[in-house]
């Protein structure tokens, strides 16, 4: 079982967590994870890049995609990422000085209000955050703004936690637990609601495209999708009892053992073009 210090409430706000390591460590692992590296390539080619662009990666993490973004733009080019943690821009930075791109730069700030001027970016990606944000029309504007007007492309990848799938034999213990992963996020059915975000705010040439993340390892797919922690709040938060919870994860664990432990969630990836 995990030993992850987790609240569940994922990474709204990393720097007054009690184990800020964590969080480093979890996008590492979701990186290693099969079918992750494919989907971040589909991402960079959906934003149509050109030599000498310049590209901000919103919410960069640990900064991999930013220094993955300099190579496709080259050294006439810029990729910018931006973070609301000092953790993870810290991270960024030492590993953009150990990579061999210097086409790079990491600033701390929030998707509400980024401090680049109006139509700078070619390209604009953002993944994985908008699960996170309590007021995502406000960070669609504020993206929409930095991107260039007539050609700007903008990329936005979230998973839609309402549609976590666990197969445990407690059939309603686990609908409960699914309701409390996706509730614990401020934006938790995120990846279906950016299509038609998209498509209010005014961008042009939107398309869709969903994938699916599927987990057979017990280990780490139960560290990955957090089940511990999660179960945990829901017991705390009374939606299911102690004995439910030690049961389901007990089921969970014996068909871990059995080779036969499967969950999966669907991924949306919306892009657009600023008219
Ligand atoms: C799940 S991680 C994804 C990181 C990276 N995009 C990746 O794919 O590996 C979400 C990131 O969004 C950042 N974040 C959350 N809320 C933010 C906000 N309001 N403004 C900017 N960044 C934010 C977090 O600090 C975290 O690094």
């Amino acid at each position: 079982m995990s030993h992850a210090k987790s609240d569940g409430k994922g990474f709204t706000n990393i720097d007054e967590s009690k184990d800020r390591q964590y969080f480093v460590d979890y996008l590492d692992l979701v990186r290693s994870r099969s079918g992750v590296k494919e989907g971040k390539n589909l991402s960079f080619s959906l934003l149509g890049l050109k030599p000498g662009d310049q590209v901000l990666d919103v919410g960069c993490g640990t900064g991999e995609d930013v220094i993955a973004l300099a190579e496709i733009i080259g050294e006439k080019g810029r990729a910018i990422g931006i973070d609301n943690s000092e953790v993870m821009i810290d991270e960024a930075r030492r590993r953009a000085s150990k990579s061999n791109t210097s086409n790079v730069e990491f600033h701390k700030e929030s998707i509400y209000q980024i401090h680049f001027p109006s139509e700078k970016f070619n390209g604009v990606i953002v993944d994985r955050v908008f699960m996170h944000l309590e007021e995502p029309d406000k960070a669609l504007q504020e993206i929409i703004r930095v991107t260039k007007k007539g050609d700007g492309r903008i990329v936005v990848h979230d998973p839609d936690w309402d549609s976590f799938v666990i197969d445990s034999q407690y059939k309603d213990v686990t609908r409960k637990i699914v309701k409390a992963r996706s509730d614990l996020l401020k934006n938790g059915a995120a990846g279906r609601k950016m299509y038609g975000m998209f498509k209010e705010a005014g961008l042009v040439n939107v398309t869709v495209s969903g994938g699916v993340a599927i987990f057979t390892d017990y280990n780490p797919s139960f560290q990955h999708l957090e089940l511990e922690e999660v179960s945990r709040i829901a017991v705390e938060n009374g939606l299911i009892s102690d004995e439910e919870r030690t049961r389901w994860i007990n089921d969970l664990q014996s068909k871990g053992e059995q080779g036969r432990f499967f969950a999966s969630f669907m991924t949306f990836r919306t892009t657009g073009t600023r008219p």
